[in-house]
C-alpha cells in the first residue's frame, strides 16, 4: 500500500491510499463542516471533522492577525491528533478583501468591479485577497460570487460584478485566477449555484432566521435554455480556471431546492461540466430541504452535495448522514466520492505538507502595496453619470467646497455590508480613509474645504457636495420592496442646493438606486457603489487627478415600475448599462 503522505506519489494515489484506511467515522467528518462558534477544538479531534468556517463576522476575540493564526492553528493541531492527521480546511468569506479581519484592506464590493470591467485588476485583488488570507493561516476563501442578480431590490446585488454574463464570466475567472496563484494557493467557492440572483419578487419563504426575505433563497422559474445560456458560462470559465469549490445556493429552481438538485448539481455541473473539485452547501441550508432532517441528508447528499455546512448542529448531521449511510439509503461509492474530491483538494492546496497555511504573505494584512491597489480600484469603479457645465472635475482654481452628508466621513457606510461584521455597519469600523479626509489630501492648497454632515452652511460655494449612501446590508436583510432615497436625503440636496452653484451628489450603494427626480437638480452624478477603505480613490478622481472611466454593469432604472424588467410603454431606463461619461 502506498504511503499517502509521501508527496512525491500523485495525488489520485495518495488519495486512495488514505481513503482506503478511513473508517465510516472518519469519513464522515471529512464531510462535515461548522462554524468556529459551534464547537471547540476537541471537538475536530473526537469527530474528525473536516472543515471549520468562519461566518460573517466570525472573527475570533481580538481581531488581530495574530489571533486569527492562533485560532485557525489551534483547530489544526486538534485535526492533526487524529490518528490519520488529515488537516482541517479552514474558510472564510473574503468576498471583498479579507472583510472579517480588522485592518485588512478592503476592496470595492463586485458591482464597483463590473463597473471597472478589467480582468487584470480583478486578477491583483484576487491576489491581493489571498495574501491577506494566509496572514491570518486561511486557505479558503467563499468567493467569487458568480450570481447574475436580475432584480435590483435583491439585497446581494452588489455581490455580482453585473447583469450581463460575459462581464461576471471574465471578472469570476480573473479573480480565481489571482486568488489561486500564492504559493501556498488558496482555493476559492464559486456560488450560489446557481440562480441565486434569479428568484422571483416575493417568492423567498420565511427562513433559518425566523425572517422572510423578499428575493433572497426564493425560488427562480428561469427556463433550462435561459439558465444555460445565461448562468451557466461563468461557472464554465471558473471550471477551466481551476475553482476547486462551488457552493450550492439557497435558492430554488422551479420549486425544487438546490441543495436537492440531482439534475443540476450531478448531471451537469459533475457530469456535463465535468467539475472535479467538490460542492459544499450554504450555510443551514438543507435544513430548508422539505421533510425531516433525516431526509434533507439523504437528499442532498445523493443529489451531490460534498462538504454540508451543517453549521450548527453536527452531532445531528453525523449521526444521520451515518445511519444513511449505513442503512444503503446514501451508497457508501456516494460518501467515497465525496470523501475523495474534498481529500483531493486538500493535497492539491499541500495541507498535508504544511497544515496550517503559514506561508509568510508578501505584504502583511493591511499593507501600503494593498491599499494603492484598492485606491486604483475604486478610482476604476466610479461612474459618472452626469456633468453638466464640467462640474467635474473640481476645478482647480476652486476658492471653496462645500461637504454634506454622514455618508462623506464614514469608513464603514463607504464599505456595506460583509464588513467586520456580517451586516456591516457605519462608523469607524476598521483602518481606511474617508472620502473627505480623502478630498482635504487631494485639493490644492489653495481651495478651502468646509465640512458639515447636516450641510448647515451660511453662505455660497461656487462648488458643493453631496455624499449620500445605503444603511449596509448583507444577503435577504438588503432585500427592498423600494429603492428611493430616504427623505432625509432628499432635505439635504435641496438645502445645499441653495447654498451652491454647482452640486455633486455621490452615491454609495449596493445597486442602483431610483434619482429620476433628484437629476434635474445636480449638475454632477456619480454612482461610486460600496467602494470599501480606500476614500481617496474617490478623491483622486472627484478632483481631476485620474480620469473617470467606469461604466455601469447594471440597468439603471427610470422608476420602480421597470424592476426587474421594463414594460414595453415604459422601456427607456435612466442610464443603459454600458453608460458612464
Ligand atoms: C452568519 C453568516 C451567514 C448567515 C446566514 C450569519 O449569522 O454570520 O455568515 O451567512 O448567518 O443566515
Ligand atoms: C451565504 C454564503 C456564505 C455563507 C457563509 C451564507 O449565508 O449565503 O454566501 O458563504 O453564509 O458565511
Amino acid at each position: 500500500m502506498p504511503d499517502y503522505r509521501d508527496p512525491s506519489l500523485p495525488i489520485s494515489v495518495r488519495v486512495d491510499a488514505l481513503l482506503a484506511q478511513m473508517t465510516l467515522a472518519e469519513k464522515i467528518g471529512q464531510i462535515t463542516q461548522v462554524e468556529k462558534n459551534s464547537l471547540t477544538p476537541a471537538v475536530v479531534t473526537e469527530q474528525f471533522i473536516g472543515s471549520v468556517l468562519s461566518g460573517g463576522g466570525g472573527a475570533p476575540e481580538t481581531n488581530t492577525p495574530a489571533a486569527w493564526r492562533a485560532m485557525v492553528a489551534g483547530f489544526q493541531q486538534a485535526a492533526l491528533q487524529t490518528r490519520l492527521r488529515i488537516p482541517l480546511l479552514y474558510g472564510v468569506d473574503a468576498v471583498h478583501g479579507h472583510n472579517n479581519a480588522c485592518g485588512a484592506t478592503i476592496f470595492p464590493h463586485n458591482i464597483g468591479l463590473g463597473a471597472a470591467g478589467d480582468a487584470d485588476l480583478v486578477e491583483r485583488i484576487g491576489r491581493a485577497t489571498a495574501e491577506d488570507l494566509l496572514a491570518t493561516g486561511i486557505q479558503w476563501n467563499f468567493a467569487p460570487t458568480l450570481a447574475l442578480p436580475h432584480d435590483i431590490r435583491w439585497g446581494r446585488t452588489y455581490e455580482g460584478y453585473g447583469q450581463d454574463p460575459a462581464i461576471v464570466t471574465a471578472l469570476g475567472a480573473a479573480y480565481l485566477r489571482g486568488l489561486q496563484s500564492t504559493q501556498p494557493a488558496v482555493a476559492g467557492s464559486a456560488k450560489h449555484f446557481i440562480g441565486d440572483g434569479s428568484t422571483t419578487f416575493g417568492s423567498s419563504l420565511t427562513n433559518n432566521l425566523g425572517i422572510q426575505y423578499l428575493l433572497d433563497q426564493g425560488d427562480t422559474t428561469l427556463d433550462e435554455a435561459s439558465l444555460r445560456a445565461c448562468l451557466l458560462p461563468p461557472y464554465q470559465a471558473a471550471i477551466a480556471a481551476g475553482v476547486q469549490t462551488i457552493m450550492v445556493s439557497f435558492n430554488g429552481w422551479h420549486g425544487v431546492k438546490m441543495h436537492a438538485h440531482h439534475h443540476l448539481l450531478t448531471e451537469v455541473l459533475k457530469g456535463e461540466l465535468g467539475f472535479a473539485g467538490f460542492i459544499v452547501s450554504d450555510w443551514q441550508a438543507i435544513d430548508q430541504i422539505p421533510g425531516d432532517y433525516h431526509h434533507a441528508v439523504v437528499a442532498a447528499l445523493n443529489a451531490g452535495l460534498d462538504m454540508v455546512m451543517v453549521p450548527f448542529a453536527y452531532e445531528q448531521f453525523i449521526a444521520e448522514a451515518t445511519q444513511a449511510v449505513s442503512s444503503g439509503e446514501v451508497p457508501l461509492a456516494r460518501l467515497d466520492d465525496a470523501v475523495r474530491r474534498i481529500l483531493t483538494v486538500k493535497f492539491q492546496l499541500g495541507l498535508f505538507e504544511q497544515p496550517a497555511g503559514e506561508g509568510a504573505a508578501p505584504a502583511g494584512l493591511g499593507g501600503d502595496a494593498h491599499r494603492a491597489l484598492a485606491r486604483e480600484a475604486v478610482r476604476r469603479s466610479l461612474v459618472l453619470l452626469k456633468n453638466d457645465d464640467a462640474t467635474l472635475p473640481i476645478a482647480a482654481d476652486t476658492p471653496l467646497v462645500y461637504v454634506a452628508g454622514a455618508a462623506a466621513d464614514d469608513v464603514g457606510l463607504q464599505c456595506g455590508g460583509w464588513t467586520i461584521s456580517w451586516q456591516g455597519e457605519g462608523g469607524a469600523i476598521t483602518p481606511g480613509t474617508s472620502i473627505v479626509a480623502g478630498l482635504r489630501a487631494a485639493l490644492p492648497p489653495h481651495t478651502r474645504l468646509e465640512y458639515d454632515a447636516a450641510g448647515r452652511f451660511s453662505g455660497q460655494a461656487p462648488v458643493g457636495i453631496v455624499v449620500v449612501a445605503e444603511t449596509p446590508y448583507a444577503e435577504g436583510h438588503g432585500d427592498r420592496a423600494d429603492l428611493a432615497l430616504p427623505p432625509a436625503d432628499d432635505a439635504l440636496i435641496a438645502q445645499m442646493r441653495a447654498r451652491c452653484k454647482r452640486l455633486i451628489l455621490v452615491v454609495l450603494s449596493g445597486r442602483p438606486l431610483i434619482l429620476t427626480d433628484q437629476l434635474p437638480a445636480l449638475d454632477a452624478l456619480v454612482a461610486a457603489w460600496l467602494p470599501g477603505t480606500e476614500g481617496a480613490g474617490v478623491a483622486d478622481v472627484l478632483c481631476g487627478s485620474q480620469p473617470f472611466t467606469g461604466r455601469l454593469s447594471f440597468t439603471w432604472p427610470r422608476s420602480l415600475r421597470q424592476i426587474p424588467d421594463p414594460p414595453v410603454d415604459d422601456a427607456r431606463p435612466l442610464f443603459p448599462r454600458g453608460f458612464g461619461l
